[in-house]
């Protein structure tokens, strides 16, 4: 059946399984959420009642086997996304992957080769190419309103992830770099055309929260793209007061600046507080910066509807496999650079990672 809305599956049932239910709910002419999958049945139940789903599953693959599901998305730990992508895209499902896509170079690629023997599309979850304010920067930049670009800035800054695994890196592969840096590589490399990323230098450290696991808590990293530009990509997870996130645009003829949180927010005093700011904001009272349309502000219901549509064959893709593969090796680039203190060049594929911070924390590896 190609009309009518999209039946999505969604594996997992914590966070962003809340985002990815909260925004198809927004689009139903493109989408419809069959069913949602995960070990935490209570949890899954939770989305499921919120969101009206008429399926639960504990086990992802039962839910492959319904096959009214044509899509299904990945909202589980980032060791995972691997071996999920194999078996969505071996039961004929299209993909819509979160991010970092996930742990190694070679699980990339063999996601992207699976998906496409298998006929079905990879989806990279990345929303930045369809937050409305950031798709304005670069409908601006096509329009030549800063000329010839030479620096893209994209920062990403809270005070730490909401669950325990980010910071086992067994599970999510490192810490702050791959957990956000991966957003701000993607913006700068899709703001930028794709020109191909020629090297990568970063530094990195663990300032703030050091007691709690091996990953990184603060990174900055500086890439080098083909075209001559740079970008500069800031992360932090030691960042007080919710959410930061932004992009800086500079040209020869011109700049932007977009402010996603605090420039789309009512600056708001409160002594008594209320009920919620931003996310991650650890406070309401006093000053805060309440965000309105939070997930639309993102681009989260965009980016399911252009993902339902490419599913559909209405749009042509814009957020791939090979997207998540080109920030994967950065990222590989990014730890190895902050552990050898030097910049490295692209391409780079050390063989027998398992996982991107064992090149910060192992340098000869
Ligand atoms: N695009 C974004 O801005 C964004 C934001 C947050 C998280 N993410 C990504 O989404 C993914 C999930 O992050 P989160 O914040 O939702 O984490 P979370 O801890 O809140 O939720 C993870 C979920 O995965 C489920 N899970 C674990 N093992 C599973 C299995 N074997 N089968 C099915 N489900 C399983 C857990 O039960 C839980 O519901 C990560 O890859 C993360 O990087 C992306």
């Amino acid at each position: 059946m190609n009309s009518g809305p999209l039946r999505f599956g969604i594996i997992g049932s914590g966070f962003q399984a809340d985002i990815h239910a909260s925004s198809l709910r927004m689009i139903p002419d493109a989408a419809d959420v069959a069913a949602v999958a995960s070990p935490t049945p209570g949890h899954a139940a939770e989305i499921a009642g919120r969101y009206s789903i008429p399926a639960v599953y504990s086990s992802y693959r039962e839910m492959l086997r319904d096959a009214s599901i044509g899509i299904v998305t990945i909202t589980a730990p980032n060791r995972l996304h691997h071996q999920m992508t194999l078996d969505i895209a071996r039961a004929g499902k299209h993909v819509v992957c979160e991010k970092p896509m996930a742990m190694t170079i070679e699980e990339c690629e063999e996601m992207i080769d699976v998906c496409r023997r298998s006929g079905v599309l990879l989806m990279y979850a990345e929303e930045l190419f369809f937050t409305p304010k950031y798709v304005k920067a670069k409908e601006m930049a096509g329009q030549g309103a800063f000329g010839r670009i030479h620096l893209v800035k994209q920062t990403e800054k809270h005070f730490g992830p909401h669950a325990p695994w980010f910071w086992d890196v067994e599970q999510s592969g490192g810490g702050v770099f791959m957990d956000m840096g991966c957003h701000g590589i993607a913006f700068c490399h899709w703001f930028l055309g794709r020109s191909p990323i020629q090297s990568v230098y970063c530094q990195m450290d663990r300032q703030v929260h050091g007691a709690k696991g091996l990953g990184e808590d603060e990174s900055i990293c500086i890439l080098e793209f083909e075209n001559g530009a740079r970008g500069l990509v800031e992360n932090s997870w030691a960042r007080r007061g919710g959410m930061d996130d932004r992009v800086e645009v500079y040209g020869e003829g011109g700049v932007t600046f977009a402010n996603l949180h605090m420039g789309n927010a009512l600056p708001t005093y409160s002594e008594a507080g209320y009920g919620y700011a931003v996310e991650k904001a650890p406070t309401t009272q006093g000053w805060s910066w309440p965000v309105f349309e939070e997930l639309w502000n993102y681009g989260f219901p965009q980016e399911m509807r252009h993902f339902a549509r490419a599913a559909r064959g209405l749009e042509m893709l814009d957020a791939t496999g090979e997207d998540g593969l080109a920030v994967m090796e950065a990222l590989y680039a990014g730890y190895a650079s902050a552990g050898q203190g030097r910049k490295i060049t692209l391409p780079f594929r050390p063989a027998g990672i398992r996982r991107p911070i064992e090149l910060w924390h192992n340098p000869t590896s």
